[in-house]
């Protein structure tokens, strides 16, 4: 496993758009081996391959990256101290995922990127949305998501489009956001 370059705004291999998964091989499993070692270093709960400059239409996700900042849980009525417990991961795996039927009812969340980083801003999506996708032995799967799941499962999809979060705003807020990134690069 090997942590890998995250590719960053204005990068222009993040505006390709991804062709499907054919093999599902030694490499694909490498790949997603090396996706969550990268993801989980940058604390991001989402990447897509492209995102590490391979253009395929792949995905990992988990919702619950270790928070190793987590207060630890008070000491119990005997005095004791529980030891703290790293949050439990729960990776998943979406290869080749389509999104079927987008609710009409639109959510909006404060979403960011590990490609435009410390960058954050509202984006409106479907609340919820059937997805089907293939697991990394071909399987197809299909599942109902919403919550933090449907969002980051969409934010993730728009990236084997080349879209970014930050397409959806406006051109002003856009332009806002990528100032405001150049700054804290130069401050960095
Ligand atoms: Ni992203």
């Amino acid at each position: 496993m090997a942590i890998r370059e995250i590719l960053e705004v204005p990068d222009p291999r993040l505006k390709t758009v991804s062709t499907r998964v054919e093999s599902f091989d030694d490499e694909l499993k490498a790949l997603v081996a090396d996706m969550f070692e990268t993801m989980y270093d940058a604390n991001g709960i989402g990447l897509a391959a492209i995102q590490v400059g391979i253009p395929k239409r792949l995905l990992v996700i988990d919702l619950q990256p270790e928070d190793e900042d987590a207060e630890p849980e008070p000491c119990d009525h005997d005095g004791h101290h529980h030891h703290h417990q790293p949050t439990k991961r729960e990776p998943r795996v979406f290869v080749n995922p389509e999104i079927l039927d987008p609710a009409e009812e639109t959510g909006t969340y404060q979403e960011g990127c590990l490609s435009v980083p410390d960058i954050y801003a509202d984006v409106d999506r479907p609340k919820t949305c059937r997805v089907r996708w293939q697991d990394l032995d071909g399987n197809v799967h299909e599942e109902e998501m919403d919550g933090l799941m449907a969002v980051c499962i969409q934010h993730e999809m728009d990236h084997l489009e080349g879209v970014l979060f930050i397409d959806h705003l406006s051109r002003l807020k856009r332009t806002m956001a990528l100032k405001k990134l150049e700054k804290l690069r130069k401050a960095a």
